[in-house]
């Protein structure tokens, strides 16, 4: 590889740089992370270096070929604590991994999912009470957290007593969140030395503990009778419910919430979207035109609105080659937005979804490839139960100017549900 000019040529295609030095574009980064990305993929188009080592890849068929291309010349080389990770590309840790993951996505069976969906519509139901209740909601994603924490306990420890493990996955993510949300990246021998490392210890210690009196406790069902039966130990246990606990506990959450503020704001599609929550019969199965609010909500709001890869050997993506040992980034919330992909790309339209369907690359909510978000099935019942629950029940509308908050999962920020009866 060689520098020339302001362009890095690598291979056949030469990757443009964003013309900044390092301390601006990281600055630039810091300050507005969604529009500095958005911004530099408009102007440098689909891969684009922004300071040495970092690729930002937003071009459909680019995005495809590094999601599909994961754990061969891509890795995800990070664990939960952002610390290197020891499921490199060709370890055991990988294969277990890869075989753990399988067995969860095979249970999330349409049996599950239908019985998932009558418990999780009762307890919706109950929230739609508290709601009417309290009238203006302006926590509304830790609103609907209450009944997604819940879920994904039920849904891991069956009958158990896992009534501890919601409050433990808050304060596990709490002490995660200056490491996700820190721009900063300390090397290993400094991160050892701060506190928010030894809180984040703390928390995986008193999850795994919390795990595993769950799973000891009296009850049966639940993914932890599968887990076990796959031959999983404990300790490999507790790291995949750990995982599996903390990705679900706020995730669908904030989803719900971006779809409940994108209805609140136009009543057309709130009028859409409740004619099909009435065909809704509290099974997995999704009455389309809410299905179509689900695959709106997740492209203008993708919760987990950005991943990342390590290049592990010059990975080729498109008709580029990156260089060995950099990082790509791949912004969700930028890559939904492409112009040539979607018309009025910043336009919440759910019926473009009844004859929509984007090239592979350019709708990923859930990632792609061999690690492609793995409670995706559950995740879309999950909100569609949801969502069908309220939208029988009650009426929204917003107030307040509302923003977003990017710093660890993409939400809704600042705006006021008004929720009254329908
Ligand atoms: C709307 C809800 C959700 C969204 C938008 C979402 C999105 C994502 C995304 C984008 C990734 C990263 C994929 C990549 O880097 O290619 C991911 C990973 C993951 N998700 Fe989800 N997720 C959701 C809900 C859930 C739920 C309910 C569960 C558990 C039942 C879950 C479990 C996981 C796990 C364990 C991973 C890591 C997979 C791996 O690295 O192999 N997610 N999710």
């Amino acid at each position: 590889m060689h520098v020339d000019g302001n362009e890095v040529q690598d291979g056949n295609q030469r990757i443009p740089t964003v013309g900044l030095d390092h301390a601006s574009a990281a600055l630039s980064y810091r300050t507005n992370q969604l529009g500095f990305l958005y911004e530099m993929a408009r102007l440098h188009g689909p891969v684009v270096e922004l300071w040495p080592g970092t690729v930002l890849v937003t071009g459909p068929e680019e995005v495809h070929s590094v999601l599909k291309n994961t754990n061969r010349k891509f890795s995800k080389d990070r664990d939960l604590r952002l610390r290197k990770s020891k499921a490199t590309p060709g370890s055991q840790k990988l294969t277990e991994w890869m075989s753990t993951r399988r067995t969860v996505i095979a249970s999330m069976t349409v049996e599950m999912l239908d019985e998932h969906a009558v418990w999780l519509s009762k307890m919706t139901d109950e929230l739609a009470d508290q709601m009417l209740r309290r009238r203006c909601i302006n926590d509304i994603t830790a609103t609907l957290e209450r009944v997604t924490s819940m879920s994904i306990a039920r849904f891991c420890f069956g009958s158990r007593d896992a009534a501890a493990i919601p409050r433990t996955a808050q304060a596990m993510l709490d002490a995660l969140f200056p490491i996700f949300s820190s721009p900063y990246e300390f090397p290993p021998y400094l991160k050892l030395a701060q506190p928010r490392e030894w809180r984040a210890n703390r928390g995986i210690r008193k999850m795994h503990a919390e795990v595993l009196s769950a799973a000891k406790s009296s009850g049966e069902g639940g993914l932890v009778d599968v887990l076990y039966r796959s031959g999983l130990d404990d300790t490999a246990m507790a790291d995949a419910m750990t995982a599996i606990l903390l990705a679900a506990h706020s995730v669908p959450a904030a989803a719900t919430a971006w779809a409940l503020v994108e209805l609140a704001r136009n009543r057309d599609e709130q009028e859409l979207a409740r004619a099909a929550a009435t065909e809704w019969r509290s099974s997995w199965a999704e009455p389309p035109a809410l299905g179509w609010v689900v695959d709106e909500t997740l492209r203008l709001w993708p919760p987990t609105w950005v991943s990342d890869r390590a290049v592990d050997e010059g990975g080729v993506c498109g008709s580029w080659r990156l260089p060995p040992r950099s990082r790509v980034v791949l912004p969700f919330w930028v890559i939904h937005r492409l112009a040539e992909c979607y018309v009025e790309p910043a336009t919440f339209n759910s019926r473009r979804w009844e004859h929509l369907s984007p090239p592979p690359g350019a709708y990923v909510p859930f990632g792609g490839g061999p690690r492609r978000c793995l409670g995706a099935r559950f995740a879309r019942a999950e909100i569609i139960t949801m969502l069908a629950v309220l939208l029988q029940r009650l009426s929204f509308r917003v107030e307040g100017e509302g923003t977003l908050d990017a710093r660890t999962t993409l939400s809704p920020k600042g705006f006021e549900l008004l929720v009254s009866p329908r």
